[in-house]
């Protein structure tokens, strides 16, 4: 049996980065009678011009940090429900400095289930497929509910310790919570450390494309506004206590992710550098989203990655306004690790 929520008043934390800002999109184009609160610290990562489009009556911003009890203690009572996007999200960023992964993914979430059980406030955790550790290439098995958490890098075992602690507080005190694990996101708004926007902004600036390793790491792409709506789906109709995976049958290994980016750009195939691979590099994720299928009666729309990649390609070439000024930083900190 699914329950149905009717939320009116949400908090977005993190809704200025890449998915949580798409989640505000998705929310303000589907559903004008709620409103959105976005929590969201403005680091590196987050940038405000993803939402000052819809800033007003339906969408307030709050700049400041979830590790901050103080100011969730003034903002949470009045809303009735967190959705919780905030978070250091890159693995390479992880090895190089896992620090702040504790202190936001962990802390914060620990900050933020404390406001949401105080002032008996749903809570919707946004987790990753990472949790599960990596599958081998010619394994025919993909990540289910069950599956034992397994995570390898320093991102992704903060994101198993802050699930842990979401699904210890429904069972000990009965926190309203529900969890999604995504497989990985493509689409508009994602920084350009991220594999995709990386090599799409790279061609645009003469710069050749990196692989990692040997390019046969798979990942399973969705595109963000499908994650946005099993989201949405799950919030609404989700069972208080369920993990829910999300995923859109998108394996694909990222040596043909970076060639169909290559001819959709009008490139060479073979136009790219091989570098370095990443330390403790995941082999391989794949997601069995049927519980949200059947349970919950959710489907993606954007089944057609050539199509998507195309559409993401071309919101790069028409807003370099938005990427250029942290490009060559993030290219300078890539070229100091080899990569
Ligand atoms: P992102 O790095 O693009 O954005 C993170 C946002 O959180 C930024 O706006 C940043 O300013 C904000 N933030 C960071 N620390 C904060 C803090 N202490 N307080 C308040 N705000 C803070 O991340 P993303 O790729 O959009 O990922 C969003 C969420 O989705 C994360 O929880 C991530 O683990 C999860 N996820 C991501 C993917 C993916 O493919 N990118 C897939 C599955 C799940
Ligand atoms: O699976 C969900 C996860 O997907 C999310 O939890 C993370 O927040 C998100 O960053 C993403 O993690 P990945 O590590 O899979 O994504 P990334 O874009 O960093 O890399 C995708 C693949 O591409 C990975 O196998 C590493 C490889 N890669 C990456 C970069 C930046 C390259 O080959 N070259 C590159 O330049």
């Amino acid at each position: 049996m699914t329950e149905s929520f009717t939320p009116k008043n949400i908090i977005v934390t993190g809704g200025c980065g890449f998915i949580g800002s798409n989640f505000v999109h998705y929310v303000v184009n589907n559903h004008p009678d709620v409103h959105v609160t976005v929590l969201d610290a403005l680091t590196y990562a987050g940038n405000l011009e993803n939402i000052k489009p819809l800033l007003g009556d339906q969408v307030e911003f709050v700049h400041g940090n979830i590790c901050d009890a103080q100011l969730l203690d003034e903002l949470v009572p009045g809303h009735d429900a967190i959705v919780h996007y905030a978070a250091e999200s890159h693995n390479d960023n992880s090895i190089a400095d896992p620090e702040p992964f504790l202190k936001t993914n962990v802390e914060g979430t620990f900050r933020l289930i404390e406001a949401a059980r105080k002032y008996d406030v749903r809570f919707h955790h946004v987790s990753t497929d990472e949790v599960y550790g990596d599958l081998a290439l010619d394994d025919p098995a993909k990540f289910t509910e069950e599956t034992p958490y397994h995570p390898s890098s320093p991102y992704s075992s903060t994101k198993a310790s802050s699930d842990l602690l979401v699904r210890a507080w429904f069972r000990t005190y009965g926190l309203r919570m529900t969890i999604s694990n995504c497989s990985n996101n493509y689409g508009p708004y994602q920084h350009v450390e991220k594999f995709i926007p990386r090599q799409i902004t790279n061609i645009i600036e003469g710069i050749r494309p990196k692989l990692y390793g040997d390019g046969l790491n798979v990942r399973d792409w969705i595109h963000t506004e499908d994650h946005s709506s099993a989201v949405w789906t799950i919030l609404t109709q989700g069972r208080l206590g369920e993990t829910y995976l999300i995923g859109a049958n998108g394996e694909r290994n990222n040596l043909t992710v970076l060639k169909d980016i290559l001819r959709v750009m009008g490139q060479p195939e073979d136009a790219f550098d091989w570098v370095k691979d990443r330390p403790g590099h995941d082999r391989r994720y794949a997601i069995d989203a049927t519980k949200l299928r059947t349970e919950l009666g959710w489907k993606p729309t954007h089944t057609d990655f050539e199509s998507g990649l195309r559409a993401t390609v071309q919101w790069y070439v028409d807003n370099p306004q938005w990427w250029e000024p942290v490009k060559a930083a993030t290219e300078a900190k890539y070229k100091a690790q080899g990569q």
